[in-house]
């Protein structure tokens, strides 16, 4: 895992609901290695432990990063006070990212803050992207103007009716894959979302690939604070590494706890 230490000026912040924020900053070594689904560990000024962001999306050619967060704790609530012209002290690319096909036809599901680094991963495919997206209300929806631009299907489910699909967004999966073909599943959200969605894929025999979230400390496998319990092909348990093995793994190898 190649990584570096870079300071990016934020070049503009955007506030995307209540307790969300976009953060676009310049990147020059980061970002020419990077790959949509890893995610950077952000310094929160004072703060000793580093914060695991997720990157939303990027263009190395430009130069920039975009990373989307919401507000849970104080870490992210320092990060969430930086303005433009300050700068992110971050250490990325870190973890394995999603491997993605632009020639397939791909079904990405996100639920909630799990939405962000979908929009960089299902960029590529344009109109072959299925995005199935869900969240607690109308009011907690982030990012579906951008995932229009892209040219996806995009559709949405709201846990109170008050958008779209009145229901969970892995019901919206269920008929999206009995109605058409898909080659891939790419989620990331709750883990009980990602539980359904594994499921679904799995029994159609379609390849799934999840991204799990830990609570984290290094963020480099130094530590052992993000084990997670998965399956080898010989079917053994192993343990492994949310920050270094993933945040990517084939829904196959993850046991669900
Ligand atoms: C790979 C990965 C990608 C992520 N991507 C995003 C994203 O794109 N947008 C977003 O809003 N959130 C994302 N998260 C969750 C985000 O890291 C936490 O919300 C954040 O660390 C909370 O920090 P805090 O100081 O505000 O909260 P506190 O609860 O005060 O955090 C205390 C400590 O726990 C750690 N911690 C707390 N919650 C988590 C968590 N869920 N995961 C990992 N460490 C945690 C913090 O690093 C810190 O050390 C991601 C988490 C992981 C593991
Ligand atoms: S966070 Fe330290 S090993 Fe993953």
């Amino acid at each position: 895992m190649k990584y570096t230490q870079e300071l990016c000026p934020i070049l503009r912040k955007e506030q995307l609901n209540a307790t969300t924020f976009s953060f676009l900053v310049k990147s020059e070594t980061a970002v020419a290695t990077m790959r949509c689904g890893q995610f950077a560990n952000l310094l929160a000024d004072g703060k000793t432990l580093r914060r695991p962001i997720s990157v939303c999306d990027f263009d190395r050619a430009e130069g920039w990063i975009r990373f989307v967060f919401e507000v849970r704790g104080e870490g992210t609530g320092i990060l969430s006070r930086k303005s433009e012209g300050d700068s992110l002290d971050l250490l990325a690319p870190l973890g394995n990212g999603f491997s993605v096909d632009p020639g397939e036809k791909a079904v990405f599901v996100g639920g909630g803050i799990g939405v962000p680094p979908l929009l960089g991963a299902s960029k590529a495919y344009g109109g072959n992207a299925t995005v199935l997206l869900g969240f607690r209300s109308r009011g907690a929806m982030i990012l579906t103007e951008d995932f229009k631009a892209n040219g996806a299907d995009l559709r949405i489910a709201t846990d109170d009716g008050s958008f779209g699909h009145h229901g969970f967004v892995t019901q919206l999966l269920e008929q999206r894959l009995d109605e058409a073909d898909c080659d891939a599943v790419y989620a990331c959200g709750p883990k009980p979302m990602l539980m359904l969605t594994a499921a679904a894929a799995e029994k159609r025999g379609i390849r799934c690939m999840v991204s799990l979230e830990e609570r984290m400390a290094c963020g480099i496998g130094a530590c052992l604070g993000c084990a997670c319990k998965t399956r080898r092909e010989d079917g053994s348990e192993t343990y492994r590494h949310v920050c270094k093995n993933g945040p990517v793994f084939d829904s196959r190898e993850v046991i669900w706890e």
